[in-house]
């Protein structure tokens, strides 16, 4: 936990983000994410793959929209490249956009099957929840170092400390995400790279099959929704308040702290708890 010190200098440089950019704005946290902000910055650009669905978002908070697919890094770069061109330096940039497939009927390994090829889909979980992120990095980082700093947000999952029963390429990214982002807070904290990341469990979006925009608190996930479905924007305000409190690691379910210490305590065990709950919820399909 940062001292207090370190949280009074942290919440002073998040008050004084002029420019932020989020992306996968268009549905879900990424536009619960962009409409807080826009109560925080001067300039929100709402960074999607889905154009009409960013210059909705960006309509309704005064913000700016952007297309762009994420997984290419030349799409990252020009973003950057333009947004500080026009709006200006880039105070918070947050990595929001992600994808989950689950997978296929034969398992963690499957090649895919009748289901069709599964290594597309862990190519898209790579680049999608973890190559963006060092992209934006790559893009930001000789930027903000020579200016005094800067921050990340990264939205990882609780999949990517505990891993997500049924979804072998989402946990492996999501701990890789997870693990992307402590590398980038050791190795630049000291240039005054703030960066935080998001750890939440379910939340109500699209990702998860509820309905886009929905206040639906409840919603068969696969067990992923066992401590409770927060709305977006209780998970936006807990992950922007987070970040402007200067800490690293944000858990929006603070059951996963609970769950992270126990498996840390007793991986063998944690593992076999893990099966038995994955029984479980076999049991409960049938
Ligand atoms: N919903 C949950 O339960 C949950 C839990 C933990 C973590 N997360 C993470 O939160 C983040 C947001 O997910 P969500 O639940 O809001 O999902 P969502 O599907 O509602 O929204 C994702 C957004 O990302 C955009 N996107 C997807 N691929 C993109 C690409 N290649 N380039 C640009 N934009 C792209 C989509 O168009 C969409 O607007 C993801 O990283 C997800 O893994 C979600």
């Amino acid at each position: 936990m940062p001292d207090t010190t370190d949280r009074a200098s942290s919440s002073q440089a998040f008050d004084a983000t002029r420019v932020a950019v989020v992306t996968g704005g268009g549905h879900g946290i990424g536009r619960a994410l962009s409409r807080r902000l826009a109560s925080v910055a001067d300039a929100v650009v709402v960074a999607d793959l889905e154009g009409g669905a960013a210059e909705r978002v960006a309509a309704d908070i005064g913000g700016h929209a952007y297309c762009l697919d994420v997984a290419s890094e030349a799409d990252l770069a020009a973003l950057v490249a333009e947004v500080e061109e026009t709006l200006g330096p880039i105070d918070l940039f947050v990595s929001n956009a992600g994808v989950g497939y689950g997978d296929a009927d034969d398992g963690a390994a499957s090649r895919g099957g009748r289901l069709g090829p599964v290594d597309d889909r862990w190519e898209a979980c790579w680049s999608i929840n973890v190559m963006a992120h060092v992209y934006a990095a790559r893009a930001l980082l000789p930027r903000m170092i020579p200016r005094g700093g800067g921050a990340f947000i990264n939205i990882a999952s609780a999949a990517g400390l505990l891993s997500q029963i049924g979804d072998a390429a989402y946990s492996a990214t999501k701990h890789a995400a997870v693990a992307f982002a402590e590398s980038l807070a050791i190795t630049h904290g000291d240039d005054g790279i703030r960066v935080t990341v998001a750890c939440p469990q379910a939340v109500a979006t699209r990702m998860i099959g509820m309905p886009d925009d929905s206040g639906a608190a409840d919603g068969g996930f696969g067990g992923n929704d066992v401590d409770g479905i927060l709305p977006p924007e209780t998970a936006a305000d807990l992950i922007v308040d987070g970040a402007r409190d200067g800490r690293f690691l944000v858990l929006p379910h603070p059951q996963v702290a609970t769950y992270a210490q126990r498996k840390a305590a007793d991986h063998d065990r944690w593992i076999a708890g893990m099966r038995r709950f994955r029984a479980r919820l076999a049991a409960s399909d049938d």
